[in-house]
């Protein structure tokens, strides 16, 4: 099968220029001006950009977390963000204390095999690190492909790890050619803020967010940054929310050291003002929690002086019912919020539209730099020839409204409920597939493959 996209405007992170592309099977084969040839579908993108598929690093799909599941499986998940232009999402395989990495990776294959309607991949997060779980990194790297591992500072007596466990990990993954990622919030003080909130009867969703101040997460990231130089890991910091962190970042280059940095959607474009007193700012609890205007600032500011580097989702969405676990004590609502689906086109719309970024750069945040950083590169995260044909169709001037009526993902609310937006995905190929058109799905559950990655390379 062979399709010719034709008379659209081509965006990578570095061009930009009308064109035809056209695909051969699940490959991009040819891009150029009026390219002659014959295909079996030819798609007029005349008037819309032509643009790699989004790779969103960071979703969490049927997540066993804080005693219930992320409600949206590899099915729900992964058709929701190819709604939204989504093509490849890396997800978090979590061990558990006391068990081995594999027992975790066949417990994830197991919910995500035969399941994903688009692709994707996985990152280990060690949870335990010990003489047992040590070998298994290399197995991890050279045998599936996984070579990046996520590691957890907070959430102290679930998945945290001290620095002693974080020192020998970055040492063991640095001899594998790996990558460490981090949740970079200090546990120890939150975990003691949280209880004196509740020691204090301070219960409503609101001391989620007073329980996590900026100190926490600008010292942990220092901490980790200092660990990443001393072991000499590349290092990679998750959802980095502020600007005492991103200044730690800044810290860091000025011993000429990279620390990748990866922040989320609603870190650029929702603040603290969501937590009032009542129980609706529950929709947005979620680690770190959500900041000041002035951290915003920051984040657009480190995205144009290349600090930060990615925009993903940190997709990890519950149910309203689920939320509702959390009614009387906020540590119990479940952490995280739905986005998966709404990435690219708020960046588009908010981004891109409002002139705090151009087009190249949207490309390389949502789709270049996260195949780079995470070894998916150039088989994704371009259009070249030699590419998986994973593209995106977007009307730059179409505009649409976000709300839980129309959605895709398993979630009874919008964080974004009546956003207006200018800017929609039309079509989306993935591997050379239609999967998006006229607002359908046309690929089933089971077309998503899991993709093995390759080391780390740097973004150069
Ligand atoms: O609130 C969040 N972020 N939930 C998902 C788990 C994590 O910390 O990434
Ligand atoms: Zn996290
Ligand atoms: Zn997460």
């Amino acid at each position: 099968m062979s399709v010719l996209i034709t008379n659209g405007r081509i965006v990578t992170a570095s061009d930009d220029f009308v064109g035809d592309i056209y695909i051969e099977g699940e490959k991009i084969t040819a891009i150029g001006k009026h390219l002659n040839v014959m295909a079996d579908e030819t798609i007029d993108a005349t008037g819309q950009l032509i643009m790699p598929g989004g790779i969103d690093p960071h979703v969490h799909l049927d997540m066993p977390f804080m005693g219930t599941f992320s409600s949206d499986s590899y099915e729900t998940g992964t058709r929701a963000a190819l709604f939204g232009g989504t093509t490849t999402v890396i997800d978090f395989i979590l061990q558990k204390q006391g068990h081995s990495l594999q027992a975790a990776l066949d417990e994830w294959n197991g919910r995500a095999t035969g399941n994903a309607v688009g692709d994707y991949s996985f990152h280990m997060a060690v949870t335990d690190f010990n003489d047992k779980t040590r070998p298994e990194i290399k197995t991890m790297v050279e045998q599936h492909g996984i070579t990046s591992f996520k590691t957890f500072m907070a959430y102290k007596g679930a998945l945290m790890i001290d620095d002693r466990q974080m020192t020998a990990l970055m040492q063991e993954v640095r001899r594998h050619g790996g990558l460490v990622t981090v949740h970079a919030t200090n546990g120890d003080m939150i975990d003691y803020l949280i209880a004196r909130h509740r020691e204090e009867g301070k219960l409503s969703p609101r001391y989620h967010y007073l329980s996590q101040p900026e100190v926490t997460e600008a010292e942990a990231t220092g901490r980790f940054a200092a660990i990443s130089h001393y072991t000499g890991c590349p290092g990679y910091v998750v959802h980095l929310t502020c600007e005492g962190a991103l200044n730690a970042v800044r810290n860091a280059t000025t011993r000429n050291q990279h620390v990748w940095v990866e922040t989320c959607i609603q870190y650029l474009l929702l603040d603290a003002s969501r937590y009032g007193e009542d129980f609706e700012g529950a929709k947005w609890v979620m680690s770190p929690p959500l900041r000041e205007k002035k951290d915003q600032a920051t984040l657009w500011a480190g995205i144009n002086q290349g600090v930060v580097n990615v925009v993903a989702t940190d997709h990890c969405p519950f149910r309203w019912e689920q939320k509702l676990l959390g009614k009387d004590d906020f540590s119990k609502i479940p952490n995280g919020h739905p986005a998966i689906e709404h990435r690219m086109e708020l960046l588009y719309s908010e981004g891109v539209r409002k002139g705090r970024i151009g087009l190249n750069k949207y490309v390389e945040l949502t789709s270049t730099n996260p195949a780079k950083i995470f070894g998916l590169f150039p088989r994704k995260g371009t259009l070249s020839p030699g590419s998986d044909a994973d593209i995106i169709l977007l009307d730059p001037n179409r505009q649409h409204t976000l709300t839980a009526t129309t959605h895709h993902m398993n979630v009874d609310y919008s964080a974004y409920e009546g956003w207006q937006l200018t800017g929609k995905i039309q079509t989306v190929l993935l591997r050379g597939k239609v999967a998006i058109r006229d607002g359908e799905c046309k690929i089933a559950r089971g077309y998503g493959q899991f993709i093995r990655r390759g080391r780390h390379t740097g973004l150069s």
